[in-house]
C-alpha cells in the first residue's frame, strides 16, 4: 500500500498490474522538464502565499538534489511508482519531510505531463531546425559545385530534359526549407503554458498561470482547461513534421541508391558510409541511404499509432493517452541520427559529373528545343512542331543517333523549312541555359535560388 494515491483502497495493486500501467521506464526522459516544472510551480505557489519562503526553499533544494541523483544515476526508478511524476515527488517527500507534501498543491499529474512532454517537444522542434539548417549547408556546398553539371532531368524516371546538378539539389533544398518551417510554426502555435489547469477544471487556489509560463519560458497561458490536459496536438504535429520531412529524406536516399549503382554511376559514397557484403567480396552497398528509406516507414508507423490513440477520446484526460510518449520519442532520436548521417554521408560521397554528362547524350533529351525552334523560328504551331520533332527522334532512334547529335542533313530531310541555325539548339548545355524563367534551371538562374538558400541559411 506505498501507492501515492492508495488511501481509498483496500488492496495492493497486482505487479502485473504495476508493469502495464506504469510508464516510469520510458517518461524518465522528461525528468528535467518535470524537474523545471515543479520549481516553476512551487516558485510560483511561494508567491502566492500558498507556500511559505522556507518551504520553498526545501522544495527547491529538495528537487536539485533529486536531480543530481538523477543524473549521476544513484536515483532508483522503480516500476511500483508509476510514472516520473510520482517517482520524482516520492523521493523529493523522502528527502525533504512535510513540505514535499505540499508541492502538488493545485496540480494534478495531468497539467503535469502536459506541461513536461509540451516542452520536451517544443525544445526538439527547434533542434530539428538546427540540424535541417547543418543538412542544407551541405547539400548547398555540393550544389554550388555542380551548376553546369549536367545531368537529365526526369520525369516518369525517363530522360525528359537536361539540367543542372546543383538545380536537382535546390529541389531537396526547396523541401528541407519548408521542413524547417513546419517545425517553426509548430513551436509557435504550441508554445502555450498548461500548468495551473490542475486535473481539467481548473483550481480554487489562488494561482497564477502567468508566472509559471513566464518561468518556463512559455508565449501564454493555454486558454481552456479542458482542452489542455486532453490536447496532444503538438505531439501529432511534430510527428508529421518528422514525417514529411523523412518522406523527403526518403525521396532523396531513393535517388542516392539509384545514382550509386553501376547503371547509373552518378555518385559514390564514401567508404565511411558505405558496408561491405559477408559473402560477396566485391560488394559496396548504400546501406545508409537504405535505411533512411526504410526508418521514414517506421516514423509514420509512430503518426498513425497516435493519431488512432486520440480519435476515440472523449474529454479530457484518459490514460490512453500515456501510449503518447514512445512514438514521440522514437521518432525523434530517428530524425536525429538521420539527418546527422545524411549530411556526413553527402559531405563525403563523389560526385562523378563525367557519367552525368554522359547520360544525358541519351534520350534525346534536347527534343523540346527543336519543337521550340520550330516554333520561334520558322513559326510553326506547337503542335506540328511537336509532330516534327517526333519524326527526327524517329530518324535519331533508326540511327542510332542522339538528337543531340544529329547531324544537319537529316533534320532538313524530316522539314524543309529547318535550317543550320537549329544546330545550337539541339546541344544540351544550350537547353539547359534556355531555361532562364523563374525558378528554372539555367545555370544563372539556379546560382540565384542557391544564394537564396544560403542566404536563408545565414539568416536569423
Ligand atoms: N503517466 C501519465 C501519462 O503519461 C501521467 C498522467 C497521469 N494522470 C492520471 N490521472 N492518471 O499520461
Amino acid at each position: 500500500m506505498d501507492k501515492m494515491w492508495s488511501g481509498r483502497f483496500s488492496a495492493s495493486a497486482s505487479s502485473l498490474l504495476d508493469q502495464f500501467n506504469a510508464s516510469i521506464m520510458f517518461d524518465r526522459k522528461l525528468y528535467l522538464e518535470d524537474i523545471e516544472g515543479s520549481l516553476a510551480h512551487a516558485t510560483m505557489l511561494e508567491k502566492q502565499g500558498i507556500l511559505t519562503k522556507e518551504e520553498l526553499k526545501q522544495i527547491t533544494d529538495g528537487l536539485n538534489q533529486v536531480r543530481t541523483e538523477i543524473e549521476s544515476g544513484e536515483f532508483e526508478w522503480k516500476i511500483s511508482d508509476e510514472d516520473l511524476h510520482m517517482g520524482i515527488e516520492k523521493r523529493l517527500t523522502a528527502l525533504i519531510g512535510d513540505a514535499g507534501k505540499k508541492l502538488h498543491t493545485a496540480r494534478s499529474r495531468n497539467d503535469q505531463v502536459a506541461v513536461d512532454f509540451r516542452r520536451w517537444t517544443l525544445k526538439k522542434n527547434l533542434v530539428l531546425v538546427e540540424a535541417l539548417k547543418a543538412l542544407m549547408k551541405e547539400v548547398l556546398v555540393v550544389a554550388e559545385q555542380h551548376t553546369e553539371t549536367l545531368i537529365p532531368g526526369m520525369t516518369h524516371l525517363q530522360h525528359a530534359q537536361p539540367i543542372n546538378f546543383g538545380f536537382h539539389l535546390g529541389a531537396y533544398l526547396s523541401m528541407f526549407k519548408r521542413d524547417i518551417e513546419r517545425f517553426e510554426s509548430s513551436y509557435e502555435r504550441n508554445n502555450v503554458s498548461p500548468l495551473g489547469c490542475a486535473a481539467l477544471a481548473g483550481t480554487p487556489h489562488n494561482v497564477n498561470r502567468e508566472t509559471t509560463a513566464d518561468l518556463l519560458g512559455f508565449d501564454s497561458v493555454s486558454v481552456n482547461c479542458l482542452d489542455t490536459v486532453s490536447d496532444r496536438d503538438f505531439a501529432l504535429e511534430i510527428l508529421f513534421n518528422i514525417s514529411t520531412m523523412m518522406m523527403h529524406i526518403s525521396r532523396l536516399s531513393e535517388e542516392l541508391i539509384m545514382w550509386s549503382s553501376y547503371e547509373f554511376g552518378f555518385v559514390e559514397l564514401s567508404d565511411e558510409y558505405s558496408t561491405g557484403s559477408s559473402i560477396m567480396p566485391q560488394k559496396k552497398n548504400p546501406d545508409v541511404p537504405e535505411l533512411l528509406r526504410g526508418k521514414t516507414g517506421r516514423v509514420y508507423g509512430s503518426l498513425m499509432g497516435l493519431l488512432t490513440v486520440m480519435k476515440g477520446l472523449p474529454l479530457a484526460y484518459n490514460k490512453d493517452t500515456q501510449e503518447d510518449k514512445e512514438g514521440v520519442f522514437d521518432a525523434v532520436e530517428t530524425a536525429e541520427i538521420s539527418l546527422e548521417i545524411l549530411k556526413e554521408a553527402i559531405k563525403t560521397m563523389t560526385v562523378k559529373p563525367h557519367n552525368m554528362e554522359k547520360a544525358c547524350a541519351i534520350g534525346h533529351l534536347s527534343a523540346t528545343d527543336l519543337a521550340d525552334y520550330l516554333v520561334e523560328k520558322c513559326n510553326i504551331p506547337f503542335r506540328e512542331a511537336h509532330f516534327i520533332t517526333g519524326r527526327a527522334v524517329a530518324k535519331g532512334e533508326e540511327l542510332g543517333v542522339d538528337l543531340s547529335a544529329m547531324e544537319f542533313k537529316y533534320l532538313k530531310e524530316i522539314d524543309e523549312r529547318i535550317n543550320e541555325d537549329v544546330m545550337p539548339y539541339l546541344a544540351l548545355r544550350h537547353s539547359m541555359n534556355a531555361r532562364t524563367s523563374q525558378g528554372g534551371t539555367a545555370t544563372v538562374r539556379t546560382l540565384e535560388q542557391l544564394e537564396f538558400f544560403r542566404a536563408y541559411i545565414t539568416e536569423q
